[in-house]
């Protein structure tokens, strides 16, 4: 969703503003727009549209000055317009602001602006934020106490940053449930609202906590409590390469995430089998708490919602605790049965997804324990969890998440052996065995990727339909829901999936001459019931692709088109067959002529409920 930028330093703003902008692209937007203060003014340029754009008219109106903020947009208040987009400024134009988030009460406020004389140009809650800093910097000419005083009136999130024309060199930032990351480089300081926008100058960065407000000047950061009093900043390594924010020889970033999962598979597993036990020490829970557990939920949003599906299949196969998988933004407003023996696991990708951080903060207060598997440090989800696991996927650029997604399976693989092992369910040479197949799947998806052409052909029986129909059963039914996510999100065709034995109940209906059915076939207990359910679907026309298992020659009799997959057992077909689903997902997207990293409409991390 929406990006912030912020510079201050010895050399030009608008270079470093566009760049940090382009970094930003990934989450999603639909206009951009910068500020740059210069000999006691502020000039500002927004566009509609991408980034590129946004660069041209900077570079045409010749914006100069060496302190700026900048902003990507992603609708919430008010439609995308060039009125709308970030930075919005005070009626004087003398402060500059840009706002991840939104602010609850801005109705309330405006209204109570208006009345005292303040003119708004636009729709956005945002704007508010820049007449309360005018009205308070009217009362006491300091921006960092405007800032803090405007804040303390806003309810809701805001990642803000702030500039006045009045104070040269200075951008003050300040944030609530909303992510701001500060970094000192070679040639002065910058913010943003995403460390990827900040890497190449610094690793060694400031993630703020709620409430704080900083003050960047070329030279020096200073911090505040929200309180006001001077605080020493916490300084946190980024240990990623910059190389991830570029494809590295890949025609687009999902190609290369897809590639990187042996690699995070590998990662995600290291150093977690210590003398034949395995250890999740992060998780913080004695053995004796972990062995109270008697209820999981897992909770998420969209692909992450995906993985808890196929967690719920191995910690209830294997620990034989029961387990619920539940959208969080469904979550948060029920009245789930939590008690002190409940465990609640929150899957987020981007660690900051508004609907899963409330559903934890619920949670917490209904007495569950939490714990995180995300992908970011230090992020929302890591903060507020008891116990956190880091999924090593690495920065995740493509919107449509892929290995994001394999990291959390596994990790949630690693969490259903764990609870087993200390509820006493698997013995301890069982585990090792398990973890030793687990890890094997590595060199399998890496087999996958070396040999494409089935799935190649595949999509170019797909790419014309209208519509796709994904379906499996137990493994199966989880993966082929992720498998149509992947499918609509990035290629715009419609595509639902269903447990194959419900098929019959309603999405049968459907199926016509040459309708792709793409079943998940691999062998499993239920191999045979999915080879009915395929029969039923040729019976009417249906065109099947079907993912099976290497040396399965029956299947052929049954599919189309059949993509083959390496052997593993059941439980971690999730790892390998989506694989395919997501190789398949993108070939389509590429004949379809889609943008295949940053679909329509949709955004990388979604801040707002
Ligand atoms: C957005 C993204 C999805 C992601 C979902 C949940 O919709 O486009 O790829 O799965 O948010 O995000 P999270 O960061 O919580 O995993």
């Amino acid at each position: 969703m929406c990006g912030i930028v912020g510079f201050t330093g010895s050399t030009a703003a608008s270079p470093v503003l566009i760049e940090g902008l382009r970094r930003l692209e990934y989450r999603g937007y639909d206009s951009a727009g910068v500020a740059v203060q210069r000999n006691g003014q502020l000039r500002l340029v927004h566009r509609m549209g991408k980034v590129a754009g946004l660069a041209e008219a900077v570079e045409q109106e010749q914006l100069e000055g060496t302190c700026g903020i900048g902003h990507t947009r992603w609708a919430t208040h008010g439609r995308p317009s060039t009125a709308n987009a970030h930075p919005h400024t005070s009626c004087d134009g003398r402060i500059a602001v840009v706002h991840n988030g939104i602010i609850e009460n801005y109705v309330e406020l405006k209204e109570e602006l208006e009345a005292d004389g303040h003119r708004f140009t636009s729709q956005t809650d945002t704007e508010v934020a820049a007449h309360l800093i005018e009205a308070a910097y009217a009362q006491t000419p300091d921006l960092v106490e405007a800032v803090r005083a405007a804040t303390q009136r806003m309810a809701g999130a805001y990642g803000l940053a702030v500039i006045s024309a009045d104070e040269p060199g200075a951008i003050v930032v300040t944030r609530k449930d909303s992510p701001i990351v500060i970094g000192m480089g070679p040639d002065g300081a910058r913010v943003a609202s995403d460390v990827i926008a900040l890497i190449d100058a610094t690793r060694d960065v400031t993630v703020m906590a709620d409430g704080e407000l900083a003050k960047l000047s070329p030279t020096e950061i200073t911090y505040y409590n929200a309180a006001g009093q001077v605080v020493d900043p916490k300084i946190t390594h980024i240990d990623w390469d910059i190389d991830v924010a570029e494809k590295g020889g890949y025609p687009d970033f999902m190609l290369k995430e897809i590639h990187e999962q042996p690699r995070v598979i590998r990662d995600t597993l290291a150093g977690r089998l210590v003398d034949g036990t395995l250890a999740i020490d992060e998780l913080d829970l004695s053995v004796e708490e972990l062995n109270l557990i008697d209820r999981v939920y897992v909770i998420a949003c969209g692909t992450s919602y995906h993985a808890g599906l196929i967690a719920k299949n191995l910690i209830e196969g294997w620990a034989r605790i029961p387990t619920e998988v539940e959208v969080a933004s469904e979550f948060r407003y029920r009245n789930p049965i939590i008690t002190p023996t409940t465990l609640v696991v929150a899957v987020s990708q981007s660690g900051e997804t508004a609907d899963t951080l409330a559903a934890i903060r619920d949670a917490r207060c209904k007495g569950a324990k939490v714990f995180g598997i995300t992908n970011v440090i230090g992020s929302p989800v890591a903060r507020e969890s008891d116990g956190v696991i880091y999924t090593k996927a690495n920065k995740e650029i493509a919107v449509a998440s892929t290995k994001s997604f394999l990291g959390q399976v596994v990790s949630l693989t690693l969490l259903g052996l764990l609870l087993a092992q200390v509820k006493g369910k698997m013995r301890t040479n069982q585990i090792r065995l398990l973890f030793r197949e687990l890890a094997d799947t590595a060199a399998q998806v890496e087999s996958i990727l070396s040999d494409v052409s089935a799935i190649d052909e595949a999509a170019l029986a797909c790419k014309d339909a209208s519509s796709a129909l994904f379906i499996g059963r137990g493994m199966g039914a989880a993966i082929s829901y992720e498998g149509a996510l992947k499918l609509k999100e990035i290629s715009y065709l419609h595509a639902e999936a269903y447990a194959a034995g419900e098929m019959k109940h309603g999405p049968i209906a459907l199926l016509c001459d040459g309708f792709p059915v793409i079943a998940i076939a691999t062998q499993s207990p239920v191999y045979d019931k999915v080879i009915s359910n395929l029969q039923e679907s040729k019976a009417r026309g249906a065109m099947i692709v079907a993912v099976a298992t290497e040396g399965d020659e029956e299947i052929r009799k049954h599919a189309d088109h059949v993509i083959y997959i390496p052997k593993v057992r059941d439980c971690f077909s999730a790892i390998t067959a989506s694989v395919p689903l997501q190789l398949l997902a993108r070939s389509i997207a590429v004949l379809r002529g889609c943008n295949v990293d940053q679909p329509r409409n949709l955004a990388k991390s979604v801040t707002v409920e």
